[in-house]
């Protein structure tokens, strides 16, 4: 076990990072301190928190015993002594190195000898403090984004010294109150604002040379990334004076290409504090501005990439999750297609004297490589990770074929592997715009094309003489849950849910669900789990042989390799009896009952409520979808595994090609309640 148990956390720092920091690691029930100068300091960061989440019980985020639950994991006080006990600090008081150093000398004399120390400086680099901290090796970055009680991103920075064990232990902590992670060198800005600074930036040069007015602009950069605001309205929202002293930050490191542009200089002169965002739009203007702010983008991401700051897949994750930009820079690039992307951040680096990075003159016509699915070898284990926390690891075909190939190369190694997802999520399904979108276009055949070739990677998957194991750290659903079931072995934090709640679209798992699901747990528990849609927290799973571990996160990698270390599984004997006894009436009522029996009320559920919830729950689910599910139990149960698996390829264009489907599908993109076809007895 590593001496780096993340249980008890402090944040330095009471401010508007600080407090929301805190804020969110009470939310995901872990205990924090809140500390800062003095009590006043400290009771009025306590009440940014109280004033957030009240306005979250108003908005029906929370509900006001969560409220009461998050406050009683916080405690705020001025009293450092009370960080003896604490296992990660993070500081974060004013942007200044000085004060920074001093708030590292305090708390190398306050802290425990295990203590991990996190700074959250926006322009220092991480190594500017070694000096001040008795145990180096314990240092490191924490990099958030406002807020940071919403936004996910954490950029995890390691300096020349930190151990690999703090490192990961800082990683997991943050996986542990729902952050997504991505790594980052200890370079100037890190990596999101590495190229955010410029973009924003390269909004007042455009300003500052005349080529449109400030409307213009911002009107142009929303269009050409599709987001929100545009740099200058998003100026005006975190403060102007921030971007410049960003802009000077960078500048002075990297240069004049990063120093502010005049316009930015002259404002920040006036005094003024927000810039005047009237004014008419001229869309004539559009391609000059965004051809600029493209080119900036695709020149400074593969700069950063060039120089070992980023991958190319964190640096797009950091664009999506903390920035919220629907695409990252690398798939824009891409998107633009590389000879177009290479002569726009030609263009713009070389009005400065600077020169492509070596990524985008080496680039070949497919353009730059992204690994949304990538493969690395931990420990002589091999991690399969999926890289799109934004659409959290949906499933389609580029997915897929990537999949397939990391697949085949980690199989190839002779070693076994680890199954894992970045972000919130494990994987959350299968991608349902897609299915969406080819019902509609009646393309039915692109949907069975990818369950036949979701369904024999899977096989794949879960034949193999090395073991593999899922590694669920969030929510595992649908076709996630079902590439889990392929796996050997499945392993959960504390946190993990996992559910199939293909009925409640109109649809049944066609990835093998419906056949490796009970062969698991039992044919009754894998009814209810499909018929209610009933999703499960990993302890539960655990009780009823779903999953086969359930570790805390500073324990789950290495309780991943040890169980990726056993054999394969050969055969699991299908449960003919339920392990778990708060289970006992649903095996009973599911293994008597059949849907017709149990929706038209004939099954008995003896004043049980647990049964009477799943009842009523089934009858918000599509009938037909349901009929099919049974079909696939009561058929598949005689089958040997291969033969049955064949049945929900059978099966699956009667499930498509039903308006149930489509209705399914759309009101969930459309986030409403689906109106099913109902069966003639209701
Ligand atoms: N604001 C952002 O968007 C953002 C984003 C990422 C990182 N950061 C970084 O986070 C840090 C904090 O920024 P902020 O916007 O929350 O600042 P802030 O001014 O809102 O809060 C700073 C807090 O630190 C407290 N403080 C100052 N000296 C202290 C000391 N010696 N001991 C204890 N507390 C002390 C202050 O009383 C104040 O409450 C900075 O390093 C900043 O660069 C900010």
């Amino acid at each position: 076990m590593s001496q780096y148990n993340i249980k008890k956390f402090a944040v330095i720092g009471a401010g508007n990072m600080g407090s929301g920091i805190a804020q969110k690691i009470a939310t995901e029930g872990h205990p924090c301190i809140l500390v800062d100068l003095d009590d006043e300091k400290v009771e009025r960061g306590m009440n940014i928190i109280r004033d957030l989440l009240a306005q979250g019980v108003e908005r029906k985020v929370f509900r006001p015993q969560q409220v009461e639950n998050i406050l009683s994991n916080l405690r705020g006080t001025s009293d450092w002594s009370e960080l003896a006990d604490v296992d990660l600090v993070i500081e974060a008081v004013f942007e200044d190195v000085d004060v920074k150093r001093s708030v590292f000398e305090r708390l190398s004399k306050n802290c425990k000898d295990t203590a991990i120390l996190a700074t959250n400086t926006s322009s220092f680099y991480v190594r500017d403090l070694v000096n001040a901290v008795t145990h180096p090796e314990r240092l490191i970055g924490l990099h958030y984004f406002f807020h940071p009680a919403k936004n996910r991103l954490v950029e995890v920075i390691g300096h020349e010294g930190t151990s690999p064990e703090v490192y990961a232990a800082a990683w997991a902590s943050q996986e542990a109150i729902g952050k997504t992670p991505i790594w980052s060198a200890d370079a100037p800005g890190f990596v999101v604002n590495r190229y955010f600074v410029p973009w924003v930036n390269e909004g007042v040069r455009l300003l500052g040379e005349g080529v449109a007015n400030l409307a213009t602009i911002d009107w142009a950069a929303k269009k050409a990334f599709g987001v929100g605001m545009g740099p200058f309205e998003l100026m005006n929202v975190t403060g102007v004076p921030i971007s410049m002293h960003a802009a000077n930050t960078l500048g002075a490191t990297l240069g004049d290409f990063y120093a502010p542009g005049q316009a930015l200089v002259d404002f920040c002169a006036t005094g003024e504090r927000n810039w005047d965002l009237e004014g008419e739009v001229d869309e004539s203007q559009y391609d000059a501005i965004a051809d600029r702010m493209l080119g900036v983008t695709f020149y400074v991401a593969s700069k950063l990439v060039d120089e070992g700051v980023a991958s190319v897949e964190d640096t797009d994750i950091g664009a999506r999750v903390g920035l919220r930009w629907p695409a990252g820079p690398f798939e824009m690039l891409n998107n633009a297609g590389i000879e177009r992307s290479r002569l726009l951040a030609e263009a713009v680096a070389g009005s400065y004297g600077l020169h492509l990075p070596k990524m985008l003159v080496n680039a070949g016509s497919h353009g730059i490589p992204i690994e949304l699915v990538s493969l690395n070898d931990v420990h002589g284990v091999g991690e399969v990770r999926f890289n799109r926390p934004a659409t959290m690891n949906a499933l389609d075909n580029t997915m897929l074929v990537q999949f397939d190939g990391k697949l085949q190369l980690a199989r190839a190694t002779g070693k076994p592997f680890v199954l894992r997802g970045t972000g919130k999520a494990f994987v959350a399904g299968a991608d349902i715009k897609f299915f969406v979108d080819s019902l509609n276009n009646d393309n039915y055949s692109a949907i069975a094309e990818f369950a036949g070739y979701g369904q024999k990677l899977f096989a794949t998957l879960a034949g193999g003489e090395h073991a593999t194991v899922s590694r669920l750290h969030g929510l595992a659903l649908g076709g996630g849950a079902e590439m889990a079931l392929s796996t050997d072995y499945i392993v959960a934090s504390p946190n993990a849910v996992i559910g199939f709640p293909e009925t409640s679209i109109g649809i049944f798992p066609g990835l093998g669900g419906s056949q490796r699901l009970p062969r698991r747990i039992g044919y009754p528990l894998a009814k209810y789990l499909l018929y209610t849609g009933q999703m499960l927290d990993a302890r539960t799973a655990l009780s009823i042989g779903l999953i086969d571990d359930v570790a805390d996160f500073a324990e789950l990698d290495a309780t991943c390799h040890s169980w990726a270390k056993k054999r394969s599984v050969e055969v699991r004997e299908t449960p003919t009896a339920c392990s778990n006894p708060k289970l006992q009436a649903v095996w009973n009522f599911f293994d008597q009952y059949s849907v017709d029996e149990i929706l038209s009320g004939e099954a008995d559920c003896m004043g049980d409520p647990g049964l009477e919830k799943a009842v009523k729950r089934m009858g918000q689910k599509s009938y037909h979808a349901l009929k099919l599910c049974e079909a696939l139990f009561v058929e598949g149960a005689h089958l040997e595994l291969d033969r049955a698996l064949e049945l929900e390829s059978r099966d699956l264009s009667t499930a498509f090609n039903h308006a149930d489907a489509i209705e399914g599908l759309s009101a969930l993109l459309e986030g409403r309640r689906p109106n099913f076809q109902q069966p003639a007895f209701a």
